[in-house]
C-alpha cells in the first residue's frame, strides 16, 4: 500500500527538491502544499504530482491537508517561534512530522510536544536541516577514543550558486541578529552574532574562508551530550555578500537599523542576480578536542559536497521519511540530532557527490 506524503511549501525552494526526490521512492505518494494556487498548480504540473492549497495559519485548511496523510515534511519557514501549530496537529491526526527549522530554541521546543507525540503513536522532528544533522554525525564519528571532549569548532558554507529561498534568507538575517554563544579561552561568552570573522581552513573546493561565529541549536546539543564548549561559525561564499550581511549586524547594533530582517527581500533578490558566481558545493568542518590517556588529543571531520548542495541539504529530511517508510523511527519529540546516524546518511548521500575525512 503507498503512504502518502505531504511537503509544506512543496513549491519553495527546499520543499520542492524534497518532492522531487521524495516523489522517486517506491510506495510513497507525493503531494505537495501550500497557500498560493497558481505557483503550487505550475509546479504540480510541472512535477506530475498532486497540489493541495494549504496555509499552515488557518486551522481548517491545514485539517483538510491532512486527510490520509502518513508524514508531513515542513519546510514553511522562517518558522515563527513556539508555533508548533502544524506539529501538534500531526500529533492529534497520528502523522508523523519533520520540520526544517533553524532556530535553536524552535528546535528544542519541539521536546514540549513529546507526550502528544506518544499518545498519537508518531515521531515529531524539529531541525532536519543540514547543519544540527551534519555536525551531530560528524561529531559522533569522531568522538570515540577521547577521554574527554573539552572544545568543539564547527565551520559551515553553503556556497553561493546553491538555491536559498526567501524564507532561507530571512531566517539567515534573523540568526545573524541573535546573539551567540561561544567557548573561547576555555570559557563561554555570549558575543553578537556575525562577528569576530576569522579566516577558517575549510574543506576544498572551499579552502581558507572568511566565516563569523553564529548561533546555532548544535551550540546547546553538542554542548550538552559531549560536556564540552561548542563554537559554529559560517557566512557567505562571496566576500562582497559576506561584508554586507557583517556590516547590516554592525549597522544594526549601534542603532542605525532596526531590523535586518526587513532586508530579507532586497538581500534575496541580489542573491539570486549574483547566483552563476561561486560554487554549488556545501563544506563542513567539526573538530574535537580534549585529552586521551593524559594528553592533548584532537580529532577532525570534513564533509564535502561538491555539486548539487541543495539535495544533500535537504537528505536528513528525506532520509527520516524513508525510515518512517520503513517502519523505523521511535514515537516522540526530538531535535534532529541523534535521530539520523551516520549509516543513515551515508545511505542517502550514495547517489551524491559527498566526501568524508575522518581523521
Ligand atoms: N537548517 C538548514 O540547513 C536549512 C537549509 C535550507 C533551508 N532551511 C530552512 O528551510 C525553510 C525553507 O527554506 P526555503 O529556502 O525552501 O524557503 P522558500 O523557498 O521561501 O520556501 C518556503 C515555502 O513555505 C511557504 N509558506 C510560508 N508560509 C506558509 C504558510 N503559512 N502556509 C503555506 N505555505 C507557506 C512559502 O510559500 P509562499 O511563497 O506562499 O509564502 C514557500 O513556498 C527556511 O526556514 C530555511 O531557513 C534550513
Amino acid at each position: 500500500m503507498t503512504k502518502k506524503i505531504l511537503i509544506l511549501g512543496g513549491y519553495g525552494t527546499c520543499g520542492r527538491r524534497i518532492a522531487e526526490i521524495l516523489m522517486q521512492e517506491p510506495g510513497a505518494e507525493c503531494v505537495i502544499g501550500g497557500r498560493d494556487a497558481a505557483r503550487g498548480q505550475l509546479v504540480s504540473a510541472t512535477l506530475g504530482i498532486p497540489f493541495v492549497t494549504v496555509d499552515i495559519q488557518r486551522q481548517a485548511s491545514l485539517n483538510a491537508a491532512l486527510d490520509g496523510i502518513f508524514a508531513v515534511v515542513n519546510t514553511c519557514g522562517p518558522f515563527r517561534p513556539h508555533d508548533y501549530v502544524v506539529a501538534e496537529r500531526c500529533a492529534r491526526r497520528g502523522v508523523h512530522y519533520v520540520d526544517m527549522a533553524d532556530e535553536t530554541s524552535y528546535i528544542l521546543g519541539i521536546q514540549g510536544l513529546s507526550g502528544r507525540a506518544v499518545e498519537g503513536h508518531v515521531s515529531l522532528v524539529s531541525g532536519a536541516g543540514s547543519g544540527l544533522v551534519f555536525s551531530s554525525v560528524l561529531a559522533a564519528a569522531i568522538a570515540p577514543g577521547f577521554d574527554t571532549i573539552t572544545d568543539i569548532e564547527i565551520a559551515a558554507l553553503s556556497g553561493n550558486r546553491n538555491p536559498r529561498g526567501l524564507a532561507s534568507m530571512q531566517a539567515l538575517l534573523a540568526a545573524q541578529a541573535r546573539r551567540a554563544r561561544i567557548f573561547e579561552g576555555g570559557a563561554w561568552q555570549e558575543v553578537p552574532g556575525y562577528t569576530r570573522g576569522r579566516t577558517v581552513a575549510l574543506p576544498e573546493p572551499f579552502g581558507r574562508h572568511r566565516l563569523y561565529v553564529a548561533d546555532a541549536p548544535e551550540i546547546e546539543i553538542l554542548g550538552k551530550r559531549y560536556g564540552a564548549g561548542v563554537t559554529y561559525r559560517t557566512g557567505l561564499e562571496l566576500a562582497v555578500l559576506n561584508r554586507v550581511h557583517a556590516w547590516l549586524g554592525s549597522l544594526n547594533r549601534l542603532g542605525v537599523i532596526a531590523d535586518p530582517a526587513r532586508y530579507a527581500r532586497g538581500l534575496h533578490a541580489v542573491q539570486k542576480g549574483l547566483r552563476r558566481f561561486g560554487k554549488a558545493a556545501f563544506g563542513l568542518r567539526v573538530v574535537l578536542r580534549g585529552e586521551r590517556g593524559g594528553q592533548p588529543f584532537m580529532r577532525n571531520a570534513a564533509l564535502v559536497v561538491c555539486e548539487d548542495g541543495l539535495s544533500t541539504l535537504c537528505s536528513p529530511a528525506v532520509a527520516l521519511v524513508r525510515k518512517w517508510m520503513a517502519g523505523g523511527g521511535e514515537p516522540g519529540a526530538f531535535p534532529c540530532s541523534g535521530v539520523l546516524t551516520l549509516a543513515d546518511m551515508t545511505r542517502e548521500w550514495a547517489t551524491q557527490q559527498v566526501v568524508l575525512q575522518l581523521s
